[in-house]
């Protein structure tokens, strides 16, 4: 397993060097992150060129994200949906947002995005009950146990066309055991069956391996 990680690891360098602008902005975001002691648990830089190909590939201008931490992910978010689009990101741990807020500033996206501050639940009735215009893009990435709910008020908060993305639904495989102790797991698994059984999306999920070991996430489209 660890030379397979080695592996995962050096051919994610190689497509990053050989396919994705991950330009000093980002870098120095991610070590800012790192040096105020947050996780290195943001997306890698080519799920975050992804993330910012499916912004443009629904002609995203409003992105809704569930997840900021240092506003890594939120960087290629906000610079997908362009000068005058929006990126609205949630996150309960105020040293978090501090951190994101100051990397979003530095990344000159200070205007495009904005870090919202509490638990994603209530932050999330808070914008239902402002009635926005649609979302066309939602990022979920927050505390797995409640991806239900996050699930739940993307479908409120998006249209006929949006996409919503679930990250880390694979978990090391860990997703397939149904008596997982793991409240993760259990988040994780509720929250795929919703999406198997919701007759307003239409859905897959691929696994990844790469430089952040072995996950996978969903894509999910709201349909006419
Ligand atoms: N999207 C980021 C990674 C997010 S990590 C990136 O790829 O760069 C998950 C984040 O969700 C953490 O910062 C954590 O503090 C936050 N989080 C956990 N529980 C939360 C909750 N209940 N509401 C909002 N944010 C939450
Ligand atoms: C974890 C959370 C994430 O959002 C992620 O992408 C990887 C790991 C975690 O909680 O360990
Ligand atoms: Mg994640």
């Amino acid at each position: 397993m660890d030379d397979l990680v080695q592996n995962w690891r050096a051919v994610d360098d190689y497509l990053v060097d050989t396919l994705v602008d991950d330009d000093d902005t980002l870098r120095q975001a991610r070590a800012a992150s790192h040096a105020a002691g947050l996780p290195p648990i943001e997306v890698a830089p080519n799920q975050g060129a992804f993330l910012a190909l499916l912004v443009r590939l629904v002609s995203g201008r409003r992105v809704l994200e569930v997840g900021t931490l240092g506003g890594y992910s939120t960087i290629w978010l906000g610079r997908a949906v362009g000068p005058t689009g929006r990126v609205v990101t949630l996150e309960v741990d105020p040293h978090h947002a501090e951190v994101a807020r100051g990397n979003l500033e530095r990344a000159g996206l200070g205007a495009v995005a904005q870090v919202v501050l509490g638990p994603a639940v209530d932050s999330l009735d808070a914008l239902i009950a402002a009635q926005p215009e649609p979302f066309d893009l939602v990022f979920i990435d927050a505390d797995k146990q409640n991806n239900a709910r996050y699930l739940a008020a993307a479908l409120r908060l998006t249209r006929p066309g949006s996409a919503i993305v679930i990250d880390n639904v694979v978990r090391r495989g860990a997703v397939v055991d149904p008596d997982s102790a793991d409240p993760d797991v259990q988040g994780t698994r509720a929250v795929l069956d919703l999406v198997g059984a919701e007759p307003r999306l239409t859905a897959t999920a691929l696994q990844t391996v790469g430089s952040k070991g072995w996950d996978g996430f969903v894509l999910a489209l709201v349909r006419a």
